[in-house]
């Protein structure tokens, strides 16, 4: 329980799922972001192959028959991890750790032209950290190092649906090593243009919020209590229409990074246009309607247009317009009302505005 208050993560529990071809722009963020710490040099996707380059002195065409390479994994606590060891010509597997069991590979042909490079495959979370490369001969002795970091990543397939003013929980899965440090989290919101909106983050064990977003604040919470389980989820408050958008969680444990991408709609609100579909559909109606009104009664409606013409005339005393009398030609009168009443529709509908 005590692991707990700091937020800390120190159990291994539950399985993340990975999506490639997201890694690309993953890692890029995450080099953009500047993850704390040293800077690895190899970077490794869960669960695929890496290289760890190692090259050596040697002479071509000559044998080195004292020729040892041995890859370690150094350990800030503890004795180094043997990798893989090579010697006499051959790989001597005795003495190599069982984490690495059948899981690393030298190429023969690569050895001969100097080359020590060590295939490690399906990178797991436990595999982050410190490599050396020894190598000694008749020739020379030589040692390269490298950090390795293992990411892990996942796109969720089907949004989260938020209701507008109710709040929302996003989920972050990811996997806790045998870790007793603090975790760091760092919840973001893409944007089209500009940076990334910081949603939330959490250094150390504790919320750091000055560079939060403002349309965020106080909105955001994560529950330290769930790490050890690791579940990095986050409680977003009184969903607005503007959080709608692709959202992104990265958690840095001691071992390993993990990231997250998901996709949030919000329900429940009426937006600015109205759909163009049920627009058309009012329109045609309205006209549709006006259509058979003035077809119905156009002849009541010609003779009140006469009788006012002429009660007009005898009012005001002046010589009418001798086409007031006349009916209108077929047509050209429920045509004007359209165009006086309803532009916009008729404009839709391709009319040209103009027409009378
Ligand atoms: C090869 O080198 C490693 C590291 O220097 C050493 O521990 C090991 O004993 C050597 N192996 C042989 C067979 O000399
Ligand atoms: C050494 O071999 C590995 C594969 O076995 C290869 O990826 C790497 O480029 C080689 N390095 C050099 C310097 O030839
Ligand atoms: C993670 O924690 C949140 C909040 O406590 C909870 O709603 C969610 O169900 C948890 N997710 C998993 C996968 O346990
Ligand atoms: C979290 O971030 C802080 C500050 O950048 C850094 O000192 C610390 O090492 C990080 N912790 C982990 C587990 O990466």
């Amino acid at each position: 329980m005590e692991a707990l208050r700091g937020g800390r993560c120190d159990m291994v529990r539950g399985r993340v799922g990975m999506s490639r071809g997201w890694s690309l722009l993953l890692t890029a963020l995450w080099t953009l972001y500047g993850v704390a710490g040293a800077q690895p040099s190899v970077t490794a996707q869960y669960g695929e192959d890496v290289t760890l380059d190692c090259t050596f002195y040697h002479i071509p065409g000559v044998k080195l028959h004292r020729l040892n390479i041995t890859w370690k994994m150094h350990r800030a606590e503890g004795v180094d991890l043997l990798v893989h060891s090579y010697y006499g010509q051959r790989d001597l597997w005795r003495g190599q750790h069982k984490a690495y069991w059948g899981r690393t590979q030298l190429d023969p042909e690569g050895i001969e032209k100097g080359n020590a490079s060590l295939l490690l495959r399906a990178v797991r979370v436990q595999d982050e950290g410190s490599y050396l490369c020894y190598v000694t001969s008749e020739l020379r002795t030589s040692s390269q190092s490298f950090s390795l970091a293992v990411l892990w990543e996942r796109e969720m397939e089907s949004p989260i649906v938020a209701q507008l003013g109710q709040d929302v929980t996003l989920s972050c899965p990811f996997e806790c090593v045998l870790n007793l440090q603090p975790l760091n989290i760092t919840w973001k919101k893409e944007e089209a243009e500009g940076p990334d909106l910081l949603v939330h983050s959490y250094y150390n064990g504790m919320d750091t919020l000055e560079r939060q977003d403002v349309a965020y604040k106080d909105r955001t919470q994560l529950h330290p209590e769930r790490f050890p389980q690791g579940n990095a989820s986050l409680t977003l408050r009184r969903v607005r229409s503007q959080d709608e958008g692709f959202y992104i969680c990265h958690v840095q444990p001691e071992l390993g990074r993990f990231s997250v991408r998901m996709q949030v709609t919000v329900e429940g609100f009426v937006s600015d246009q109205p759909s163009p579909v049920w627009y058309y559909a009012v329109c045609l109606a309205l006209l549709i309607t006006i259509f058979i009104i003035v077809k119905k009664y156009r002849l009541l409606l010609l003779r009140k247009l006469r009788f006012w013409s002429q009660w007009k005339q005898q009012e005001g005393g002046e010589q009418p317009e001798v086409n007031t009398f006349l009916p209108p030609p077929a047509g050209s009168f429920p045509v004007r009302h359209k165009t006086f009443l309803f532009p916009s529709c008729l404009h839709m509908l391709g009319v040209p505005s103009s027409a009378t």
